[in-house]
C-alpha cells in the first residue's frame, strides 16, 4: 500500500523554517513564515497570555472533554471580537459559532459545511492567495477557481478585474476574501470596495467566505473587522474563519473559530448541529488550552486592555519597519520604487522581484522569503536592516 506513495516536496512556507534553522550563516534573516518577531528576532509569549495561563493553571478544575463545538465562553468572546457586541446578526441569533484547531481548522470545517449545503459549490480564491488556501480547500473535493486580485504594476488591488471575474460566481458558490492584511500581498480592499463586493454578493447570490487571520495588525482591532461586520449585516449568509494565532501569538496552541451567519435563528441552529457533526467525524473536538486563554483575556477587562496594548505595539512596530525599510532601500540607491511597502498593511508585502532574485537572496545572503517574494516585515529589525537592504539592492 505505502509503496504507491511518493515523497512530497517541503511545504513552501513551513519548509522555510527548517531551511533557515539549518543555515549556519550568522547574518541570516528569516522573512518567511508569518509570525511576529521582536527587535531581537524572537517570538515571545505575550505578557497577557502568560498572565492568563497562570490564572488558568490556578482556576482550572478539570480536564473533561469540552465537546465538538468547544467552549461556549470562547465562542461568545470571538463573536464579539469579530462582529462587535451589539451586531444585528447577533441580536437576531443567526450566528452559529464553533472553536477550531487554528484558522486552518476553521477554513476546512467551514468548507466542509459549505459542501454539505452545496456539493457542487465552486470556491473562488484571490490570485494570489495564502499558499495553503488551495491545498487545504481543494482537499474537500470542491472546485477551486481564482479571481484576479493583485496588480503588480500598481502594487495594489486589481479591483476592476476582481469584480469582472466575480460576476461569474453563482448562487451557491463561495468567494474567499481576506478580512484584512491580505496574505501574501498586503494590499487590502477599501471600505468602498467592501461595499461593492457586498452588493455584488447580494445581486449574484454567492456566499462570501472571509478568512480573518490578522485582525489587529492592519488598522486596529475594530477597523480590521469592517468587512466582516458589513457583510454579516447586509447579507443573508456568510462564512467566517478566524485565527487567534497571530493576534494572541499562540501559534502552536491551534486556536481559531468558525462563524456561520445564516438567514435566521432556526438555520443557525441547524448549521451549529452540522458543524458539530463534521468536527466529530474528523478530530472529534478541538484542543482546549489556547481557547481558554483567549476567552479568559477577552472576559477580563484589565487583561483585555493589556492584550490590546501589546497588539497595538506589534502593529505599530510593523508599520514603522515598513517606513524604515523604504528609507534604507532608497538610501542604498534602489533602482525600483518601493514606496508601496508603506501603503500596504499587515505582516506581508511582496518585494515584486523575480523568483531568480529571491533565490539569489537566499543562496548569496541567507535571506529567506517565499518564492513569490513575499516578505514578513516583522522579521526586519535594526540589526539586520542595513544588510537586508544592501542585499536587496544588489540583486535588483
Ligand atoms: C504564513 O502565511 O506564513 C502563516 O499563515 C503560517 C502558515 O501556516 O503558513
Amino acid at each position: 500500500m505505502f509503496e504507491k506513495l511518493s515523497q512530497l516536496p517541503d511545504d513552501p512556507i513551513l519548509g522555510l523554517m527548517v531551511a533557515f534553522g539549518e543555515d549556519s550563516n550568522p547574518n541570516k534573516i528569516d522573512l518567511g513564515v508569518g509570525v511576529y518577531k521582536t527587535e531581537q528576532g524572537d517570538t515571545p509569549v505575550m505578557e497577557s497570555v502568560k498572565q492568563a495561563e497562570r490564572d488558568i493553571w490556578e482556576l482550572e478544575q478539570t480536564k473533561l472533554y469540552i465537546g465538538p463545538a468547544g467552549a461556549p465562553e470562547f465562542s461568545t468572546a470571538m463573536r464579539s471580537l469579530l462582529l462587535g457586541s451589539s451586531h444585528p446578526a447577533l441580536i437576531d441569533n443567526r450566528v452559529a459559532t464553533i472553536q477550531t484547531p487554528g484558522g486552518s481548522g476553521a477554513l476546512r470545517v467551514a468548507a466542509e459545511l459549505a459542501k454539505k449545503g452545496n456539493p457542487n459549490a465552486t470556491i473562488w480564491v484571490s490570485d494570489p492567495t495564502w499558499g495553503n488556501h488551495i491545498p487545504l480547500l481543494s482537499d474537500t473535493g470542491l472546485q477551486i477557481k481564482t479571481y484576479p486580485y493583485y496588480d503588480v504594476a500598481s502594487h495594489g488591488v486589481n479591483f476592476d478585474g476582481m469584480m469582472a471575474t466575480l460576476t461569474q460566481a453563482k448562487a451557491g458558490d463561495l468567494v474567499l476574501l481576506h478580512g484584512c492584511c491580505h496574505n501574501p500581498s498586503g494590499a487590502d480592499l477599501s471600505q468602498q470596495q467592501w461595499q461593492a463586493v457586498t452588493q455584488l454578493a447580494n445581486k449574484k447570490g454567492f456566499t462570501p467566505f472571509i478568512d480573518i487571520a490578522y485582525q489587529g495588525f492592519g488598522e486596529g482591532i475594530e477597523e480590521d473587522a469592517y468587512g466582516v461586520r458589513l457583510m454579516a449585516e447586509q447579507l443573508p449568509e456568510l462564512l467566517i474563519a478566524s485565527s487567534c494565532s497571530k493576534n494572541f501569538g499562540i501559534y502552536r496552541e491551534r486556536t481559531g473559530s468558525v462563524l456561520v451567519v445564516s438567514k435566521n435563528a432556526t438555520q443557525a441552529q441547524a448549521c451549529a448541529s452540522q458543524l458539530a457533526r463534521i468536527v466529530r467525524g474528523i478530530y472529534s473536538m478541538p484542543p482546549s488550552h489556547g481557547a481558554a486563554v483567549v476567552a479568559h483575556i477577552l472576559q477580563n477587562d484589565s487583561l483585555r486592555q493589556h492584550w490590546l496594548d501589546e497588539l497595538d505595539t506589534m502593529r505599530k512596530r510593523i508599520f514603522q519597519l515598513r517606513g524604515q525599510l523604504l528609507e534604507q532601500l532608497s538610501k542604498k540607491g534602489a533602482s525600483s520604487d518601493f514606496s508601496f511597502i508603506t501603503q500596504q498593511s499587515g505582516m506581508f508585502s511582496f518585494l515584486d522581484i523575480s523568483p531568480a532574485q529571491v533565490q539569489r537572496l537566499r543562496d548569496e545572503f541567507s535571506i529567506y522569503m517565499t518564492g513569490d517574494s513575499r516578505i514578513n516585515v516583522a522579521g526586519v529589525n535594526s540589526h539586520n536592516i542595513d544588510y537586508l537592504s544592501s542585499a536587496i539592492v544588489s540583486v535588483l
